[in-house]
């Protein structure tokens, strides 16, 4: 369903479960950066109800997340660190689009957010199947389900707004990217890494 060309070896659960306050530190920050996301697009697309509406909810839908990874960090007596820098994150945005109008800054932004949302829906799962820690299966496995929400969103708005870019061609350039991106993770403790 979300279409990605490159499964996530479930041996980079290995690497998560061997440091665990830092798999839940990165956690935290990319639920910060998916509300942050959804606020640009707020602030930039502020005559678009029904986009402006949606974005709000998944805006605090994503704190909501925050909330409850650094509620979990709490409980297990670990502490929040400084916030991570994401580069897979930072090698999909290299693939935007940023000479078109305003209305193709709209769709690129949105594709870009379904990308991160669909491989982080796909990282929830590898953990919740397999991670041996019962809590930390049930709370990847709940959030999986929320991000393949959000997942869903983001492209249907690529879709209803989109002025002249084919979003079913553009997405799969989009796909094949991705692909040639996260071959090169797997290997770190963090969602993306
Ligand atoms: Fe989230
Ligand atoms: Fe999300």
């Amino acid at each position: 369903m979300l279409g990605l060309k490159l499964a996530t070896d479930p041996r980079w659960v290995n690497i998560v479960e061997s440091n665990i306050e830092e798999i839940l530190t990165d956690h935290a920050w990319c639920e910060q950066k998916a509300a942050s996301n959804a606020i640009y697009i707020i602030v930039n697309n502020s005559e678009k109800h029904d986009l402006v509406a949606e974005m709000t909810n998944i805006a605090i839908e994503e704190m909501e997340h925050f909330k409850m990874v650094i509620d979990l960090i709490k409980e297990r007596g670990l502490t929040l660190g400084r916030e991570r820098k994401d580069d897979y994150v930072s090698d999909l945005a290299k693939f935007c689009r940023k000479d078109g109008s305003r209305n193709d800054a709209l769709i690129e932004r949105l594709l870009f957010a379904a990308m991160i949302e669909a491989r982080s829906c796909e990282r929830f799962r590898v953990l919740s199947q397999n991670i041996k820690d019962p809590e930390l299966a049930k709370f990847y496995h709940d959030l999986m389900a929320s991000e393949a929400g959000h997942y869903t969103t983001f492209l249907k708005f690529a879709k209803q707004y989109s002025e002249r870019t084919d979003v079913d061609k553009r997405w799969k350039e989009w796909l094949e990217y991705e692909a040639t991106v996260i071959a090169k993770y797997g290997k770190k403790e963090t969602i993306h890494g």
